[in-house]
């Protein structure tokens, strides 16, 4: 991946009118319809503070998918964005229409401005492949002449070839960016060995693609795999893990068989999978082996203590731990417990062994953030499925964007 662009500290952006493309899709209670935390939020504060204190900005970003309970307005996003940076922050219900251009018109320096969830508009997300289909939309079309400049710096989602992530004109790469891949960089190129992977919450085939490339070009030595990934692992290898598990991977499944079995054949030495499960039995947390997982036909939402400890006792012995994805349903108070020991165990190996341990992925971040131990490890990353993608030694559209459309 060639990085190579045009930074918001190349322009002058005193006094001038920026939007700015974020990714703050955020951890949402959707009973009470508030944002859980978001690491994404508080990396994107101290930005707006420090760098764009002088600009107008118009912050341009989504949440979910269309269909999905946690799809909201951005307006919750605004009001988390003011308290953070202490100042107010206007929200208009309107992305490019008649209310956003009057507003973002209208929108003086130092002033803040988030326009609705730009997944609401229909073109927004259809993985173009020719950037040019993306220019000519409306939502490019008709924000862009309102600007002075576009800043990318939807890290978390660089890996969706989206209208509003690659489709414009000319853009500058932001601050979260520019941290992010300076962090990253060590990872891609040549991390310290031993390495680490720690695997766990949803998006299970990519997560196994990912470990699967890292193991043929020889930079992992061990992978900790949960969460669906271990399910996915365990049916290829024929053992029923109740439906409710099931039914979630059985597509990735059996489009996967055969590649996740020879996979596994092949680096089992180096794959670690849980010996112990936890279900969830009124309320409390009920230990079974793997093989009971068929019997109690029952989400299994978090690992056991066995595993943990063996999982703890590889990242003790790790330079290098990358985690992606919580091994628990950390936001359910019953399968919290391993998610919370893992991000202890990254913080004691990055104190005691000076590991360099990463976390990636909004709901991993914002487990570390709860655990109170995410200021321990080396670096919270905001992205998940782009960090997969770049450990998978893919170009992302937004980096491919920000180089061929640089200013
Ligand atoms: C993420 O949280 O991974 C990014 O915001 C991208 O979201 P998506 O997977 O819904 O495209």
């Amino acid at each position: 991946m060639k990085i190579d662009y045009t930074s918001y500290k190349d322009v002058k952006l005193k006094g001038k009118k920026v939007l700015i493309r974020v990714d703050i899709n955020s951890n949402i209670d959707t009973e009470k319809m508030e944002i859980r935390d978001s690491p994404r939020i508080r990396a994107l504060a101290p930005a707006l503070n420090e760098h764009f204190k002088k600009s107008a900005v118009i912050i341009l970003a989504h949440q979910s998918r269309p269909g999905k309970p946690d799809f909201t307005d951005l307006s919750l996003h605004a009001k988390e964005i003011e308290k953070e940076i202490g100042r107010p922050v206007k929200f208009v219900k309107d992305i490019f229409g008649e209310v956003a251009t009057k507003a973002i018109k209208e929108l003086k320096p130092g002033e803040v401005l988030v326009l609705d969830n730009v997944r609401k508009f229909e073109g927004e997300m259809k993985n173009y492949e020719d950037f040019s289909d993306a220019e000519a939309t409306e939502l490019i079309q008709k924000l862009f002449p309102l600007v002075d400049y576009v800043i990318v710096d939807a890290f978390g989602a660089a890996h969706r070839a989206h209208a509003s992530i690659i489709g414009w004109p000319k853009m500058l790469a932001g601050p979260i960016t520019d941290k992010e891949l300076g962090a990253l960089k060590k990872i891609i190129e040549n991390p310290d060995k031993p390495m680490a992977m720690l695997i766990g919450g949803a998006k299970a085939i990519d997560k196994f693609k990912a470990m699967k490339y890292n193991f043929e070009s020889d930079k992992l030595d061990y992978a900790l795999c949960s969460g669906l990934t271990a399910v996915l692992i365990f049916e290829a290898l024929g053992k029923n893990m109740g439906e409710p598990n099931h039914k979630i991977i059985a597509e990735d499944l059996e489009e996967n068989h055969d590649m996740i079995k020879e996979t596994y054949e092949k680096f089992k030495d180096k794959i670690l999978l849980p010996v112990d499960l936890v279900i969830d039995d009124n309320g409390n947390r009920k230990i079974i082996t793997v093989d009971e997982a068929e019997t109690y036909n029952a989400t299994t939402g978090d690992i056991g203590p066995q595993t943990v400890e063996n999982f703890k006792e590889v990242i003790m012995k790790c330079k290098t731990v990358i985690a992606n994805g919580p091994p628990g349903i950390f936001e359910m108070e019953v399968f919290r417990e391993s998610t919370n020991k893992m991000v202890d165990a990254m913080a004691e190996a990055t104190r005691k062994n000076n590991a360099l341990t990463v976390i990636g992925g909004g709901e991993m971040g914002a487990a570390a953030a709860m655990s109170g131990k995410g200021d321990d490890v080396s670096f919270i990353s905001t992205a998940g499925g782009a960090m997969l993608e770049i450990l998978s030694g893919n170009d992302l559209p937004m980096i491919r964007a920000l180089r061929e459309k640089k200013l």
